[in-house]
């Protein structure tokens, strides 16, 4: 039995009105494509968005970072651009900054959560996905399901997930990466992963090196000069018999973690967890939300989707993530709902800066 992939490769080429949910057309016209594939470079796929941004889920026995599966996935994006700029629907095309595909779509704008595994006898998969929210999003859920035990019970009490598991952290500004294994290393991770806009968890892995999680960490302010977009990030997730089980990697979605992003990514906000039918952008280019499909992996067929969070038991988290949005909106336009001058800086302020610079004095001495 040849090895599964499964590729996540998103990008917002277009929505409405202005940033808030992808068009039917855009939907369509990718998931005829995927289809087309099917038996041919794909296995299966699916086809979903979460606020502006168009997901591809595809599996295939290629591998990760395949110049095929990526290039499909950029033609995909080109032709829903088109569809998009008929439609005259707004951003059309703005996560394709570049005209010609080099390879791997991996830095160019889409966004890509990839893992490849040998299937087990059953293999549950969840695939989560973010809208208005910066990358480093998935470190507080990815401690809290893979090394915190007051969330995942399973680190203690079953022996195949007792050894704990290694977290490989991307610092995106200094472009270098580091290990650490938890829970003997945990305090030294939180160090970093406590600074997401900088330190973002890229994979997680079992002590014996199979890949358990997979994100994407693209920062797509930063590649353009300026905001064009927040990067709405994915991420994939195996879960059950040696991993954390399906409820433990979704509970710390109960938690009404603020993020970056939102508004002009750039506000902090809570990331609230919805079900596909409310994954639309509305309240303040927002609030930052999440998706979640859970899939069996058969044979590189997708069993599902099953929306996770389609289920009342979320419903707390989701008023309570109102509240706390009510509450940081109170604070207009000052820190810390808007985001550290640093982060700004990737943000159309620098241009108000730029045209006031003039008018600055010197205090003297
Ligand atoms: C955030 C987002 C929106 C836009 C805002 C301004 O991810 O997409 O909040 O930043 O609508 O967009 P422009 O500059 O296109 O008018
Ligand atoms: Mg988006």
């Amino acid at each position: 039995m040849p090895r599964t992939t499964i590729s996540v490769i998103k990008a917002d080429v277009g929505s409405f009105p202005g940033h808030s949910r992808t068009h039917p057309k855009l939907l369509e016209t990718a998931a005829k494509m995927l289809k087309a594939e099917r038996g041919k470079l794909l296995v299966d796929s699916f086809v979903t968005h979460c606020g502006d941004d168009l997901e591809l889920i595809m599996t295939h026995t290629r591998g990760v970072d395949s110049e095929a599966i990526h290039r499909l996935a950029w033609n995909v994006f080109l032709e829903c651009t088109g569809v998009a700029k008929n439609l005259k629907l707004y951003g059309a095309g703005q996560d394709m900054p570049a005209d010609a595909f080099a390879g791997n779509v991996r830095g160019m704008g889409p966004g890509v959560a990839e893992m490849e595994f040998e299937e087990r006898e059953s293999d549950p998969v969840l695939v989560f996905m973010a809208g208005k929210t910066g990358p480093g999003a998935w470190n507080f859920f990815l401690y809290k399901v893979f090394a915190d035990p007051f969330n995942t019970p399973g680190l203690v009490t079953d022996p195949s997930l007792s050894e704990g598991f290694v977290f490989e952290v991307h610092d995106l500004v200094g472009k270098r990466k580091i290990s650490f294994a938890c829970p003997e290393e945990s305090y030294s991770l939180l160090a970093y992963i406590g600074a997401p806009s900088r330190y973002v968890i890229r994979h997680v892995f079992k002590k014996d090196g199979t890949i358990a999680a997979s994100t994407s960490t693209q920062r797509l302010n930063t590649m353009a000069g300026r905001c064009r977009g927040t990067d709405d990030p994915v991420m994939i997730v195996r879960a059950e018999s040696g991993f954390p089980s399906m409820g433990e990697a979704i509970e710390p979605f109960t938690i009404p973690v603020l993020v970056a992003g939102w508004m002009r990514g750039a506000h902090h906000g809570p990331l609230m967890p919805v079900g596909l039918c409310d994954a639309n952008c509305t309240r303040f280019d927002g609030p930052p939300r999440v998706i979640c499909f859970g899939f069996q992996v058969t044979n590189g067929k997708l069993i599902g989707p099953a929306d996770m969070f389609d289920d009342p038991g979320f419903d707390r988290v989701r008023a309570r993530c109102n509240e706390l949005a009510d509450t940081i909106r109170a604070q207009g336009p000052f820190e810390p709902h808007r985001l550290s001058s640093e982060e700004m800086a990737y943000t159309t302020l620098p241009a108000v800066e730029k045209k006031l610079e003039p008018r600055w004095e010197p205090l003297g001495d």
